[in-house]
C-alpha cells in the first residue's frame, strides 16, 4: 500500500504533481481564461459584496493560509486575516455580513477549525470551506466547500494536503478576482497558465532528492535549524521549519528574513544550519543582504532558488533550485524540498516518519 516507498509520507511527497493535477482538472477554462468553480456558483453581487475575508486553520492548513492571504490580497485588495482556529474562536472577531470566513482543514474534522466554522455561522457570517473529505463535518456544515484532491493522506505530517490547499487558493484568488471584476483581473490567464504548468515543474523539483538527502545526513545531528526568508518565502519557511521538527524533532524556527537582526541573530554561531529561501524577485537582494549576515557569522547556508542563479553561490554553501514559474506560484514549488529535507532528517535519526510522538493526524480534541 506504500506502492514501494518506505514511508507513506516519501510516497504522498511524490504523489504532488497528481494531486495538483487533480486539483485543477476541471477548473479551469479550455481556452486558460477563467476559473470554473461551480462549487461556489456565487452572484457577481454576492462576490463583489466582500468586503473582508478571515482565514482560519491550523498547523499545516494555517501556514497554507497564510500563502492565501497573499495571493487573495494581490489579486482583489479585499484584506485578509490569517488566524489560528484556536485563538479565533476564543476572541470576538469583528465580523459583518459581508465578512467571508475561509477555513482549511485537509480532514476536516479538526475541532477547532470546526467550532470556528460552526461560531462563525451563528454571527450570519458566510462560511467557505478548503477540505480534502468530502462528507467530512466542514465539507456538510461550510456554505461552500472546494475540495482539494490529494486523495487519503496517511503520514501524520501534511505534504500532498498543503499544496492542494494552496493550489485552491490560487483558483479561489483567481475566482473572487474574476467575478467582482478586480484589477488584478489581467493577471488571470498567466496565473492559469503557470498553474497548468505545476504538475511538471513539481516533478522535477522530486529530482533535487538525492541532494537534499545528502544534506539531511550531514546535519542529522544538529540540534537546531533556521529557515529564512520574506513575502511568500518566509510563508514556506514557517511550513519548512514545522515539517522538521515535526518528524526529525530537531528544534528549528522560521524568521521573516528582516527580522533577524532584531534578536535571532544572536543564535546563528558558526556550523548553524540556516535554509535561506530567495524565489520573490523583487526581495532578492534584500534575502541576500540577510544571508550576508548570517554567513558572516558562519552559519552553513542552504539556499534554495530559481535554476539559472549562478550569483547565489558565493554567499551560500549549498544550493537547491527549483525551475522557473511566476514567483507568485512558488511556494507550490519551494515546498517540496523542505518536506524532503524533514524526511530525510527524520529517517537519518532513525524517527518513526509516518508517526511521530505525540501526533495525532487529526486533532478532534482541544
Ligand atoms: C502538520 C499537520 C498539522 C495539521 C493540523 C490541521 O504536518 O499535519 O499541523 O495541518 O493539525 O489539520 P487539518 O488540516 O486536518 O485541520
Amino acid at each position: 500500500e506504500k506502492g514501494g516507498y518506505e514511508h507513506f509520507m516519501l510516497k504522498e511527497i511524490h504523489e504532488q504533481p497528481k494531486a495538483i493535477r487533480d486539483t485543477l482538472t476541471g477548473r479551469i477554462s479550455e481556452d486558460g481564461e477563467r476559473v470554473i468553480l461551480k462549487e461556489l456558483n456565487w452572484t457577481p453581487e454576492q462576490a463583489g459584496a466582500i468586503d473582508r475575508i478571515h482565514i482560519v486553520a491550523c498547523g499545516t492548513s494555517w501556514h497554507a493560509g497564510l500563502v492565501g492571504k497573499t495571493v487573495i490580497e494581490k489579486l482583489t485588495r479585499i484584506p485578509v486575516d490569517v488566524e489560528i482556529a484556536s485563538e479565533y474562536r476564543y476572541r470576538d472577531p469583528i465580523v459583518s455580513e459581508n465578512t467571508l470566513v475561509i477555513v482549511i482543514s485537509q480532514s476536516g474534522e479538526t475541532l477547532d477549525t470546526l467550532t470556528a466554522l460552526r461560531e462563525s455561522k451563528q454571527r450570519g457570517v458566510r462560511v467557505l470551506a478548503i477540505t480534502n473529505v468530502l462528507g467530512s463535518s466542514v465539507n456538510r456544515e461550510a456554505d461552500n466547500t472546494i475540495i482539494t484532491m490529494a486523495g487519503p493522506e496517511i503520514a501524520v505530517a501534511s505534504t500532498k494536503a498543503y499544496t492542494t490547499q494552496v493550489i485552491a487558493l490560487y483558483l479561489f484568488a483567481c475566482y473572487l478576482a474574476q467575478e467582482r471584476g478586480s484589477e488584478g483581473a489581467h493577471q488571470i490567464p498567466d496565473i492559469l497558465a503557470g498553474l497548468k504548468g505545476l504538475p511538471e515543474l513539481a516533478q522535477k523539483v522530486l529530482q533535487t532528492a538525492p541532494a537534499i538527502e545528502q544534506f539531511a545526513r550531514k546535519y542529522a545531528d544538529k540540534e537546531d535549524a533556521f529557515f529564512i526568508g520574506r513575502g511568500l518565502d518566509y510563508a514556506v519557511a514557517l511550513e519548512g521549519s514545522l515539517k522538521l521538527k515535526e518528524i526529525s524533532y530537531i528544534h528549528a524556527e522560521a524568521y521573516a528574513a528582516g527580522e533577524l537582526k532584531h534578536g535571532t541573530l544572536a543564535l546563528i554561531t558558526e556550523g548553524v544550519p540556516v535554509i535561506a529561501l530567495v524565489t520573490q524577485d523583487e526581495l532578492y537582494e534584500k534575502t541576500v543582504s540577510n544571508i550576508v549576515e548570517v554567513k558572516a557569522r558562519d552559519a552553513y547556508v542552504l539556499a534554495l532558488t530559481w535554476q539559472g542563479d549562478t550569483a547565489i553561490q558565493k554567499n551560500a554553501d549549498e544550493v537547491i533550485t527549483i525551475p522557473r514559474t511566476l514567483p507568485f506560484l512558488a511556494p507550490v514549488l519551494a515546498v517540496i524540498p523542505l518536506q524532503l529535507l524533514a524526511y530525510y532528517a527524520s529517517v537519518a535519526r532513525g524517527n518513526d516518519v509516518d508517526k511521530p510522538r505525540n501526533l495525532a493526524k487529526s486533532v478532534t480534541v482541544e
